[in-house]
């Protein structure tokens, strides 16, 4: 961050926006949402003393993908705030000016419609209530996540996102491999660490492995910070307070 943003954040003490984002559909872009969120969660101080976790994970499916998982969750046990800015596309704009919110992780919607066929020049985003919600929180966005998981049919949608999406906003981004099985050895972990580092990407050093804990997880409606104790548990929170440190080594 330069100075004058610096002091410009800190005179507004806007909430920082995180959108994860990818043109893909399943790539793990709701899974890190609620992950990271809780990761922060149980690290951001809030502003004033006595406040609660000032992050907060939202969703801007206008599907409601985020009350769906939200159905499942113990609410008062998550170190998060979450909702869903289905259909209200101002929502996101005003929790970033609340003084009692840090952080907001954005989960974007699984379907992207955009339009192959437009001119580069032109925001492909298309029209409809899905791309006018994404529209709104990009203007809003200072960094982007972007999931690639380590399978070929990822890539081409990864680079669409970062190409004609993010880069012509100005937003910087952050690419984090999901679901790398380490049973399936390094093979196509370095495949994808290489199609992303060829282009000049930056990249979360370390993939967020795949682990049957985070998709039981989904269904119960828990996070990663309160799975039961246990070597794989441990690996798995390992992941997500590494991409949190990784996400927020990219400047904004
Ligand atoms: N690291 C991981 N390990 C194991 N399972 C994972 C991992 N990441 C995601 N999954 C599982 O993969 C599936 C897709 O993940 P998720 O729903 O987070 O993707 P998405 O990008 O939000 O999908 P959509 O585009 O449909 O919204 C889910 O069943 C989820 O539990
Ligand atoms: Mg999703």
């Amino acid at each position: 961050m330069s100075l004058q943003k610096a002091v410009e954040a800190s005179e507004r003490r806007d909430a920082i926006v995180d959108a994860v984002i990818s043109q893909k559909g399943g790539v793990g872009k709701s899974t890190i949402t609620v992950n990271l969120a809780a990761v922060l969660g149980e690290n951001t101080r809030p502003n004033n003393e006595g406040e609660d976790a000032p992050v907060v994970a939202a969703g801007i499916d206008p599907q409601g993908s985020m009350e769906k998982w939200a159905d499942r969750v113990a609410e008062d046990k998550l170190p998060f705030d979450y909702l869903s800015a289905k259909g209200n596309n101002d929502l996101i704009p005003e929790l970033k000016k609340d003084p009692l919110v840090r952080r907001i992780v954005v989960d974007c919607p699984g379907f992207m419609d955009v339009d192959h066929a437009s001119v580069r020049s032109k925001d492909p985003l298309g029209h409809g209530a899905a791309a006018d919600a994404l529209r709104a929180l990009l203007a809003v966005t200072d960094r982007a996540i972007v999931p690639i998981n380590p399978e070929w049919l990822s890539f081409d949608p990864t680079e669409y996102t970062i190409e004609r999406i993010l880069k012509p906003r100005g937003i910087p981004f952050l690419v984090v491999i999901n679901r790398w099985d380490p049973r399936d050895g390094e093979d196509d972990l370095e495949k994808v660490k290489e199609w992303v580092d060829k282009r000049g990407y930056p990249r979360a050093p370390q993939p967020i492995r795949k682990y049957k804990i985070h998709t039981n997880a989904a269904e119960k409606g828990l996070v990663v910070t309160q799975y039961q104790p246990s070597g794989t548990a441990l690996r798995a929170k390992e992941d997500f307070y590494k991409l949190a440190l990784a996400v927020d080594s990219v400047s904004i």
